[in-house]
């Protein structure tokens, strides 16, 4: 099971960038952390950060047969970019959106989000912890879809050998 971490613009400038709302702490390490959590449970991990709309675009199509569940922080686009929303439709994969910040406390233009309504969930509030929460979350996610499927494959076995009876 792989999951792609996407990041959004500005985010490369955590650990410098209004510490007193996003903290001290650095990309690098938050995705240190993401990584150790994915090697203790079997998960392979990517990373991939841009402060341009149109790679994010991109990154999440390359997704299609590559990963099996995406969590993003689309950083300014959160709020602005229908074409990060339609992509994350598009590609019909579980999609955790991260903000380290509570953006309903912040200014209104920030209350918005176009990208929440077609992720599977949204964790907001909580600085780089976030970022953990979204992997315990879609690691239970991506365990519900392996039971699915194998209950689906058990089902088919079954009416497989039913049929040749
Ligand atoms: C952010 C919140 C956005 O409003 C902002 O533009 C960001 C970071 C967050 O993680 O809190 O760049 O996504």
């Amino acid at each position: 099971m792989k999951i792609v971490v996407i990041q959004g613009p500005n985010l490369n400038m955590l650990g410098i960038r209004e510490k007193n709302i996003y903290g001290p702490m650095k990309l690098e390490d938050i995705h240190g952390q993401m990584k150790s959590f994915a090697e203790q449970n079997k998960l392979e991990i990517e990373f991939f950060q841009s402060n341009l709309e149109g790679e994010i675009v991109d990154r999440i199509q390359e997704c299609i047969g590559d990963a099996d569940g995406i969590i993003i922080n689309p950083a300014a686009y959160t709020h602005t970019s229908i074409a990060i929303r339609d992509a994350i439709s598009a590609v019909q994969l579980p999609t955790l959106e991260v903000h380290l910040s509570n953006i309903h406390q912040r200014e209104e233009f920030r209350h918005k989000s176009l990208t929440a309504p077609v992720c599977a969930g949204q964790i907001l509030g909580m600085g780089p912890f976030g970022y953990h929460l979204a992997m315990v979350g879609m690691t239970q996610i991506l365990s519900e879809v392996a039971a699915m499927k194998q209950a689906k494959q058990a089902q088919q076995a079954k009416a497989q050998v039913q049929a040749q009876a």
